[in-house]
This record gives structure tokens, C-alpha cells and sequence, in this order.
């Protein structure tokens, strides 16, 4: 299924698990406060949101912005635990054919 992350709460489920590959690090910041709002209504508490971004360690300003640590903790704040976040890479179709990213997992209270 295709669905507006924008609209998640239409869904009327929850998940225990969240996959998001490239999508976070796509929104401006209004855009990411309204998408956090979305996943909190779908992620069960003690459900997982595992998200890979593109990484403030990734140099040049070329596709998407680059996300900071400290604003993944600004975006996760009240009623979410951020349980780590590791240095990790994309692949991607370009030379060289790697993009720094950040690997978030995190939890919903
Ligand atoms: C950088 S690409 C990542 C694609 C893929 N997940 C990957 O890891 O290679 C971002 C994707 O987010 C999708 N996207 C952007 N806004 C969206 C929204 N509001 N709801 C759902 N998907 C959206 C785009 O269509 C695009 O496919």
C-alpha cells in the first residue's frame, strides 16, 4: 500500500515497528513536527521506529539535508526514547557509491 505519511492517524492502526529508509531527512522542520505527530498515533507505546537519514557527516550539499544528532533528539522529545544512534552508511547509484547516514532506533512510551 502507498499511503501520505502526512495522514497515518487515517490509517487506524498501530505498528510495533516503523521502517523508515529516506524519509525523514526529506521534510523541512514544520513538515518533520507534523510527520512526528503522525508516527506517534501509529507506533504502539513500546513499539520501534527504526529510521536511517542522510548525516551532517556526509559533506557537500548535493540531494537531501543533512541531519544532526541533536535534531533527531528535538524531533523524538516528549514521549519518545531514543535508544541509540550509530554512524552508517546508503548505498546509492552515484560515485562514490555511498552516502554517510545516521541509523536511529527508537522507542514509543
Ligand atoms: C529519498 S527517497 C527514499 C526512497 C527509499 N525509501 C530508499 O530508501 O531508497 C524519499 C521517498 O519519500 C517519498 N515521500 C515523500 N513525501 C512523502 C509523504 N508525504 N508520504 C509518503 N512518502 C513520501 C518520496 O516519494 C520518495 O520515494
Amino acid at each position: 500500500m502507498v499511503w501520505d505519511a502526512f495522514r497515518l492517524a487515517e490509517l487506524q492502526e498501530q505498528f510495533d515497528t516503523v521502517l523508515d529508509s529516506g524519509l525523514f531527512h526529506v521534510f523541512d522542520d514544520d513538515s518533520r513536527q507534523r510527520y512526528v505527530e503522525q508516527l506517534a498515533i501509529v507506533v504502539r507505546p513500546g513499539g520501534r521506529y527504526l529510521m536511517c537519514c542522510f548525516s551532517d557527516r556526509q559533506p557537500g550539499d548535493w540531494g537531501p539535508r543533512r541531519v544532526r544528532q541533536d535534531e533527531i533528539h528535538a524531533a523524538f522529545g516528549e514521549g519518545w526514547r531514543i535508544e541509540s544512534i550509530v554512524a552508517a552508511q546508503f548505498e546509492i547509484n552515484l560515485d562514490p557509491p555511498v552516502a554517510q547516514a545516521w541509523l536511529s532506533t527508537i522507542t514509543r512510551l
